[in-house]
């Protein structure tokens, strides 16, 4: 498994690391046996770096890592998230507050079992909190030995550059595919220009690029797809146009499409690493294959093209609010 750096030279990671949040939410029911052995095969394949959050199962998912990871601390880098929060009455918001950031490190450490978290990330910006604030705790975790570098997840250009003027960001976490380019037009050359590596998440549109996910049938019922515009069926069939021609490139380059979509977003920068989800083994090999392809200039170009008429918005709309524009 190649090996990529983050930030300024800050962290050494796998070229492709692993999304953990199916492991205990969202895409299906959680089999934690499955996802121990998953976190198991993917530190053999040389995979290091694990992406989790407070937030993924309530908790679960950090409590997930720590007891596959446990015995391998010095060789992985952990990365986790903290901001989203919910009242009694299921209410989602987000908070930034410098109190907050403390006691969310604090609980996280706890469930993870560990002293210093590699890589924490403020999973949305708090918009009744200057991000100054906000990144000014996160700083201090940094001096207080709980931290070693810190992210932002889903924050505008504008946003970045006021955080990495407080502390540098070492990773800004934002979602980057075939089928949602956004980040490319203003974030990638603002994280160019501060030396800030870009972790695209839903590398593979949730799954819908790698073509095995065709209507709303596909999914167990409460799977988080089902509430995604993106994801419901009239836009699921326009956009299998989009699939069509990623599988008849997948065809004749020999690449599966979830490699096509990986390799595709490795190559837009030296400083991408994409942490595709799995909650099972069985994409393992074939999404850390990824990492070894290298992409033609016309294979780059025609998958270039590919997204440029998505059909849905990528989020609902509350989650869409959430969003730092
Ligand atoms: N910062 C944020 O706000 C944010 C938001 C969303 C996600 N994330 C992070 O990003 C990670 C990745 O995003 P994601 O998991 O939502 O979406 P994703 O990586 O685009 O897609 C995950 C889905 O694709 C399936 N899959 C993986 N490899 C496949 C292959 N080779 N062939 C067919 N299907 C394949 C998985 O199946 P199985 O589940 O069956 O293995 C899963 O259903 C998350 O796990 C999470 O850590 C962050």
């Amino acid at each position: 498994m190649q090996r990529r750096w983050l930030g300024n030279h800050s962290l050494e990671v796998s070229s492709i690391g692993l999304g953990c949040w199916g492991m205990s939410h969202a895409y299906g029911p959680a089999d934690e046996k499955e996802s121990l052995a998953t976190l198991s095969s993917a530190l053999d394949m040389g995979i290091n770096f694990f992406d989790t959050a407070d937030v993924y199962g309530d908790g679960h998912n950090e409590c997930l890592i720590a007891k596959a990871l446990r015995h391998h601390r010095k060789d992985v880098v952990i990365a986790t998230k903290f901001g989203f929060v919910g009242d009694e009455h299921g209410k989602v918001s987000v908070c930034g507050r410098p109190d907050y950031v403390i006691t969310a490190c604090e609980k996280s450490l706890q469930r993870l079992g560990i002293e210093t978290i590699d890589l924490y990330y403020l999973h949305r910006r708090d918009p009744d909190v200057p991000i100054e604030e906000t990144v000014g705790a996160m700083a201090d975790l940094v001096v207080s030995g709980k931290v070693r570098y810190i992210g932002l997840s889903e924050v505008s250009a504008e946003t970045l550059l006021r955080a990495h003027k407080i502390h540098p960001v070492t990773a800004l976490q934002s979602e980057h595919s075939l089928w949602h380019r956004d980040v490319e037009k203003t974030l990638l050359p603002r994280c160019r220009e501060l030396n800030v590596s870009l972790i695209p998440y839903c590398p593979l549109g949730r799954g819908y690029l790698t073509g095995t996910v065709k209507s709303l049938a596909d999914l167990a019922e409460g799977d988080y797809r089902r509430g995604i515009p993106r994801f419901k069926n009239d836009a699921m069939a326009r956009n299998q146009q989009l699939v069509e021609r990623l599988k008849r490139l997948s065809r004749q380059s020999g690449h599966t499409p979830a490699q096509l979509s990986l390799a595709w977003l490795l190559a837009k920068s030296p400083s991408i690493v994409p942490i595709p989800g799995m909650k099972r083994r069985r994409y393992l090999k074939e999404n850390a294959a990824a990492a070894g392809i290298q992409l033609s200039q016309a294979l780059m170009d025609e998958l270039d093209a590919l997204g440029r008429q998505v059909s849905g918005e990528r989020h609902n709309a509350q989650n869409l609010l959430f969003v730092d524009q």
